[in-house]
C-alpha cells in the first residue's frame, strides 16, 4: 500500500499541530515529580492517531480542524493517561523506546501521573467552542468509564482459561475502539454533522479500532522490538487472551496443545517460550486467521461512509485507515 503525498502533508500538518497544542497545554512544571513523567510521556513520540483523526473527521463533514484542536488534545492526553497505567498493569519496562513511567521513577508517579493528564484532558475538552458541550462531557466520560471497562476484561481475563472470539471482542472493543469511536464522534460533532453522519463516523471508528488492537496483538510478536518501542511478547507473558492465543487453541492439534499448556502454566513464561509460542501461532494458521479478521474489520470501516459527501475526506480517512494495517509499531 503506497501513501499518497497529500496524505503525507495533511498528516504532518496536524501532527505538528496537535504537538504545538501538546506543548502550550504542559508548560507548568512544579511539582516536578507530577509534571515531568507526564510530559516524558507526552513528547517520547507518539502516533497520534487519535487526535489525527478527530481532526479529519471534523474536516471530512465539512468543518474547519482548528475548531477541533482542543478536543483533539483532550483525547491524546487521555490515550497517554490510559499507556502509563496500562504498563503498570501489563508490568512492562518499555513505551515508545524508553523506559515505562514505573520503571524510570515508581508506580505512584504513574498513578499521580495518569491522573493528571485525566484532569488536564478534560481541562481541554472543555474548552472546545461548542453550544452543547456537556454532550460531548458525556461522550467523552462514557468512552473513558468504557476504556476502563475494557481494561478489567483484560485483566480478568488474564486468570481465565476459557476465553471465548465473542468476549474476546467484547474486550478490546472497550478496552480499544470506544475511544477511537469517541474520536469520531467528537469530530464530527464539532464538524456540524447531522445525526447519520455523527452515527456511521461512530462505527468507523469502532471498526478502526478493532482492526487497529488485532494489528496490536500481531505486533506483540510479529514486530521487532526495536521498531515496537515496546517489549516483545508482553502479551505471551502476562498470558493475554488475545485471539491469536484463542484461535491457536482451537486449531492446534495434540503436541501443540500440549506445549501451549505447559507455557501457560508456567509462573514465569520466559522469551524462549515467546518464541515457541510464536511459531505455534504461526503453524496453527492463528496469525493467518488474525489477518483476515483484521481485514473484514477494515472493510466495515470503509463501508461507514455512504453518507460522507467530501470525496477528498473519505480519501483521507480511507488513507488513515490504511495506516493502521500497515504499521509496524
Ligand atoms: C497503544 O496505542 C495502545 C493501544 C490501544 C493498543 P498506540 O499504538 O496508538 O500508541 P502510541 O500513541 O502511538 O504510542
Ligand atoms: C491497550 O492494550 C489498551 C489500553 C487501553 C491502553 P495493550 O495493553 O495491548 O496496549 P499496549 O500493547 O501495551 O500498547
Ligand atoms: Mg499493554
Ligand atoms: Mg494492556
Ligand atoms: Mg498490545
Amino acid at each position: 500500500m503506497e501513501l499518497n503525498a497529500h496524505f503525507k502533508q495533511t498528516l504532518t500538518k496536524l501532527h505538528d499541530a496537535v504537538n504545538r497544542q501538546l506543548q502550550a497545554a504542559l508548560v507548568k512544571k512544579e511539582p516536578v515529580s507530577l509534571y515531568e513523567p507526564m510530559r516524558y510521556t507526552l513528547f517520547a513520540g507518539g502516533k497520534r492517531l487519535r487526535p489525527i483523526l478527530l481532526l479529519l473527521t471534523t474536516q471530512a463533514v465539512g468543518g474547519n480542524y482548528r475548531d477541533a484542536l482542543n478536543a483533539a488534545v483532550a483525547v491524546e492526553l487521555l490515550h497517554n493517561f490510559t499507556l502509563i497505567h496500562d504498563d503498570v498493569m501489563d508490568q512492562d519496562d518499555t513505551r515508545r523506546g524508553q523506559p515505562t513511567v514505573h520503571k524510570k521513577w515508581d508506580v505512584d508517579v504513574a498513578i499521580l501521573s495518569g491522573d493528571g493528564l485525566v484532569a488536564l484532558s478534560y481541562e481541554y475538552l472543555l474548552k472546545t467552542r461548542y453550544p452543547a458541550i456537556d454532550q460531548l462531557g458525556q461522550l467523552f466520560s462514557r468512552a473513558l468509564l468504557e476504556v476502563c471497562e475494557g481494561q478489567a476484561l483484560d485483566k480478568d481475563f488474564e486468570s481465565k482459561t476459557n476465553v471465548t472470539p465473542a468476549e474476546y471482542f467484547k474486550m478490546i472493543q472497550k478496552k480499544t475502539a470506544a475511544l477511537l469511536a469517541l474520536c469520531c464522534e467528537l469530530g464530527a460533532h464539532i464538524g456540524g454533522a447531522d445525526a447519520e453522519t455523527i452515527a456511521s463516523l461512530r462505527e468507523f471508528g469502532l471498526n478502526l479500532g478493532m482492526a487497529f488492537q488485532i494489528q496490536d496483538d500481531l505486533l506483540d510478536i510479529i514486530s521487532e522490538e526495536k521498531q515496537l518501542g515496546k517489549t516483545w511478547g508482553s502479551d505471551i507473558k502476562r498470558k493475554k487472551k488475545t485471539l491469536l492465543l484463542i484461535q491457536a487453541k482451537k486449531l492446534a492439534g495434540a503436541a501443540n496443545m500440549a506445549q501451549i499448556d505447559a507455557i501457560l502454566n508456567k509462573e514465569s513464561i520466559s522469551t524462549a517460550d515467546v518464541t515457541r509460542m510464536k511459531k505455534i501461532f504461526e503453524d496453527t494458521g492463528a496469525v493467518e486467521y488474525s489477518r483476515k479478521l483484521l481485514a473484514r474489520h477494515f472493510r466495515r470501516a470503509r463501508d461507514c461512509f455512504k453518507p460522507i459527501s467530501s470525496e477528498s475526506g473519505k480519501a483521507l480517512l480511507t488513507n488513515l485507515l490504511e495506516t493502521v494495517v500497515i504499521r509496524t509499531n
